[in-house]
């Protein structure tokens, strides 16, 4: 089957050629292929057909536009039906769902089918482009939009009216101007006259499942492949080291070339690492081979910290009081805790350039960018270049608290619950005080708030509520897909597109969660690709956490290509998404199931009396230079493999490669602690407060907490809690709070959830105070 995609490149008329400057400044993703607006946003869904113009459900032009069109169109006085309805759809394709991939810059006329045989107009026999000539060429139209204003002439006077011979010489000239004039056939959006239908693709069956190999027993949450397109990866953990490892090659049955001991860099020191803060996200500048540039985002304790200060996320021009917010988590004092972005350089010399350096300096280069965090919990953290833009994406969350209690996501001045991007290329040498900027980066231009004043320049999407792993599909970088991590009901997956709103916490998924919000506040909510229940993964206790994802774009299995991989922490469940038709944003997930396979250098876990791999928690998702993904779980990393090598039938695979039988190896587990805080952060926030107010049951209760790591059992309490008013959280049926520090005046608010069996809560730190039972 061929892959439709859209490319802007087809546009080839030498009269456009001093356009095409423009267009490469214009469209972000000079080869588009999502449905997507001139205005370069997402279609929204109208809730009924257009009044004029004939699109219904994902469209692009809003009730006012649609009308403007029908004005523009009645002006035009088109004597002849057929002219008329000619013109008029091709008015309207700006309505289209594809539309920006239909128009040329600045054109008023989309790219009209030029060709028998187009891919997209099979079921006409001459060209779309023909017919409106042979229809119009002697009817009159009054401000033609067919004038040749774009080969440079003057415009036409103001109510002239002309017909299309006036206008062109002939109908090989028209169409050189407006047809679709492209030789590759495949990659070809063209307007023929009515809606863009994507061809057809059929649905593909589903890999029969995920074939693992384990590499590595360490817990690792971020990975990021080296940039001069080695056989190397970065890999980062949480308490704030980096390690460059080289990946060993297929079947080889070596594991991951890493030496613990010798970090690339270790930045544990300036990191606040705690139940739910650490070394977040890992960045390596597109030119990293001769910049030497990365950059880390991570959390830091202003207590402890000079370089820890920033404006808090709570503040004045976000309608937030600081001074209102009890202090949660720990914290002393609420924006204790910061979120940073910071740049950092190799250790690089002249005679050994960045690309074979071996060792980053841990001494900070520059500070981007450094937010007070209100509460604990939700701060995302993840950082991403653009594959296309260079820019750098900066995933931030709503920052904390039960619904969002200030509403900061859906707040366009505020940066928490947001998708931030920034241009790290070009620093500012002074505070651009217009733009009010939070740190050390300039606006890339296009930005949404180039059309909305009222954002933040910094923010490219906004409503999120944690972003916990974004990624781009290295085919398609328009494919901007992101997991935002549910608060009670739903885990979802968001197609990131510019000034898109994905609804949090007006929305979870698609609850409503805010019961007082109006309907302007809502209209313009993006809802999720995909995602699932909490009960879906797990019918007991109810909880989840959505860990993102990776585009398979690998040959190593080839029944995955193309599908989008997620799974949930708990890791009892991992999907495989697919798109039909291709290109049209439509996803289907299937649950599949994922096995270790034969010759694993690491010896894998497996659930009992099953062939499925037991890999702890699934933290994130990774992807090397040849594309192959790798999954950051508790039980370390692992390697997607040819489905053979678990048995699994696919078709596609050619051959087997020969596996070599692996070292045997003593697998083992990462710290618990270490464990426990992943699942905090993930669990978006749960911090158990370690408290200098002992009652006489604390030592009790300690005990029982640190009885509660081989999974949950309720023998200590039947009451106690926790952590913030807005936060809360329980172990298994039995109601054990967290304290927190002002517990008493927020006690009406707790509320038992509870946390899933096997949820470890073991730290050295944590002790907890009886409350009494309510009831
Ligand atoms: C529209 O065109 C017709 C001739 O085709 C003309 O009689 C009529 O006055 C025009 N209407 C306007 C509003 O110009
Ligand atoms: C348009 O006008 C030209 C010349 O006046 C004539 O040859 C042609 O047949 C006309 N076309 C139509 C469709 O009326
Ligand atoms: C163009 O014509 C329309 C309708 O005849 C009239 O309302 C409008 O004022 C005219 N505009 C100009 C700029 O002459
Ligand atoms: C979405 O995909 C499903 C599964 O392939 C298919 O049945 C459905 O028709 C698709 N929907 C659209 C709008 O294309
Ligand atoms: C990469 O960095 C080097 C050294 O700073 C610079 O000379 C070069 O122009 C950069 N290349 C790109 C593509 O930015
Ligand atoms: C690089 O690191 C080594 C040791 O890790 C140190 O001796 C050396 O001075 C560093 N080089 C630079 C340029 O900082
Ligand atoms: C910009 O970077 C410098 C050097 O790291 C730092 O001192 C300054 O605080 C940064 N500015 C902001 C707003 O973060
Ligand atoms: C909903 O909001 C409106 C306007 O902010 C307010 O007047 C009204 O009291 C609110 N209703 C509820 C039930 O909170
Ligand atoms: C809701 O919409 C109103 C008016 O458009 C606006 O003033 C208000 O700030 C919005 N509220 C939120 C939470 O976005
Ligand atoms: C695959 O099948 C072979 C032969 O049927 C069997 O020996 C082997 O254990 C299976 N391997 C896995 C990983 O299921
Ligand atoms: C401990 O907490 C109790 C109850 O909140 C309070 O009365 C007492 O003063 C506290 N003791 C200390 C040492 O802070
Ligand atoms: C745990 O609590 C539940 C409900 O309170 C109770 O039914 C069960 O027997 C308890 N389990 C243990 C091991 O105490």
């Amino acid at each position: 089957m061929t892959e439709t995609t859209i490319s802007l490149h087809m546009i080839k008329m030498e009269a456009l050629l001093p356009l095409l400057c423009l267009l490469v400044l214009m469209y972000p993703y000079p080869s588009s292929s999502l449905p997507m607006c001139t205005s370069l946003r997402a279609p929204v869904i109208a809730k009924e057909a257009l009044a004029f113009c004939p699109y219904k459900g994902r469209v692009c032009c809003d009730s006012t536009k649609d009308s403007q069109l029908q004005m523009q169109f009645e002006a035009m006085n088109i004597s002849l039906p057929d002219c008329a309805s000619a013109v008029k759809s091709i008015l309207c394709a700006t309505c289209d769902q594809f539309s920006a991939n239909l128009f040329r810059v600045e054109s008023q006329i989309p790219l009209l089918c030029n060709s028998q045989d187009s891919s997209l107009s099979k079921q006409s026999s001459t060209s779309f482009c023909t017919n409106v000539w042979d229809k119009c060429q002697n009817i009159s139209i009054r401000n033609s939009p067919f004038a040749p204003s774009l080969k440079g002439a003057a415009g036409l006077p103001n109510n002239a009216s002309s017909t299309l011979t006036d206008l062109w010489q002939s109908q090989t000239d028209f169409c050189a101007a407006f047809g679709d004039n492209d030789d590759d056939e495949s990659t070809r959006y063209c307007f023929d006259g009515g809606p863009v239908q994507l061809n057809s693709t059929p649905t593909p069956l589903p890999p029969e499942g995920l074939c693992l190999e384990r590499l590595g027993d360490k817990g690792y949450i971020n990975m990021a492949a080296h940039p001069d397109g080695s056989d190397r990866a970065f890999f980062s953990d949480l308490p704030g080291k980096i390690w460059l490892a080289t990946i060993p090659t297929h079947g080889s049955g070596e594991p991951l070339g890493v030496d613990e001991s010798t970090p690339f860099v270790d930045l544990t020191d300036q990191v606040k690492y705690d139940t739910v803060f650490g070394l977040m996200g890992i960045a390596f500048h597109p030119n990293f081979t001769e910049n030497g540039r990365f950059f880390a985002s991570f959390n830091c304790d202003k207590e402890k910290s000079t370089t820890c200060s920033g404006r808090c996320g709570c503040n004045s021009d976000v309608g937030c009081d600081p001074s209102k917010i009890a202090t949660s988590g720990g914290a002393d004092h609420p924006c204790q805790y910061h979120n940073v972005v910071a740049e950092y350089t190799v250790n690089g010399t002249s005679s050994e350039p960045p690309a074979k350096a071996t060792k980053g300096k841990p001494a900070e280069v520059r500070r981007i960018l450094t937010i007070g965090l209100p509460f604990t919990n939700n701060h995302g953290g993840q950082i991403l270049f653009g594959p296309e833009d260079g820019y750098l994406y900066i995933m931030l969350g709503d920052g904390g608290g039960k619904n969002d209690p200030f509403m900061l996501a859906q707040n366009k001045k505020s940066l928490l619950g947001k998708i931030m991007r920034v241009d790290v290329d070009t620093i500012p040498k002074e505070a651009d005080d217009d733009l009010n900027l939070w740190g050390n980066y300039s606006i890339p231009p296009d930005n949404p708030y180039s059309e909305d004043k009222e954002l933040s320049p910094e923010i490219w999407a906004l409503g999120l509520r944690n972003p916990w792993r974004c990624t781009f599909d290295s085919q398609r970088p328009s494919y901007f897909l992101c997991t935002d991590v549910g608060q009670d009901h739903y885990e979802e997956i968001d197609v990131i597109t510019k000034g898109g709103n994905y609804g949090w916490s007006i929305y979870e998924g698609h609850l409503p969660v805010q019961k007082n919000i109006s309907d302007s506040n809502s209209s313009d909510v993006i809802f999720p690709a995909m995602g699932y229940n909490h009960y879906d993964v797990n019918k007991k206790e109810g909880s989840a956490a959505i860990t993102g994802g990776s585009f398979y774009r690998s040959t190593t299995d080839p029944c995955m290509y193309g599908s989008y991989l997620y799974a949930d922490l708990y890791a009892t469940a991992l999907w495989a998404a697919a798109e039909t038709p291709t290109n049209s944003g439509n996803f289907t997930s299937t649950s599949i199931p994922f096995g270790c396979g034969r010759g694993s250098p690491l010896e894998c876990n497996s659930v009992p009396n099953t062939n499925l791999a037991a890999l702890g928690y699934i933290y994130s998702f990774g992807e090397d230079n040849k594309k192959d993904v790798y999954i950051l779980a508790s039980t370390g990393v692992y390697r997607v493999v040819q489905p053979s090598r678990c048995n699994y039938t696919c078709a596609k695979e050619k051959g087997t490669s020969p596996v070599q039988t692996p070292p045997s190896s003593s697998s083992s587990s990462s710290s618990l602690e270490f464990i426990s805080s992943l699942i905090l952060v993930l669990l978006t926030g749960y911090m158990l407060k370690d408290s200098n107010n002992k009652t006489k049951d604390d030592d009790a209760l300690e005990a029982g907490i640190s009885n509660l790591d081989c999974g949950i059992e309720n023998k200590t309490t039947e009451h106690i809690v926790a952590i913030s008013p807005f936060e809360y959280s329980v172990i298994d049926k039995a109601k054990v709070f967290i304290p927190y520090l002002q517990w008493q005046a927020h006690l009406k608010h707790l509320l038992p959830v509870e946390i899933p069996s096997g949820l470890k809560l073991k730290g050295k730190k944590w002790t907890a105070h009886f409350v009494p039972t309510e009831n």
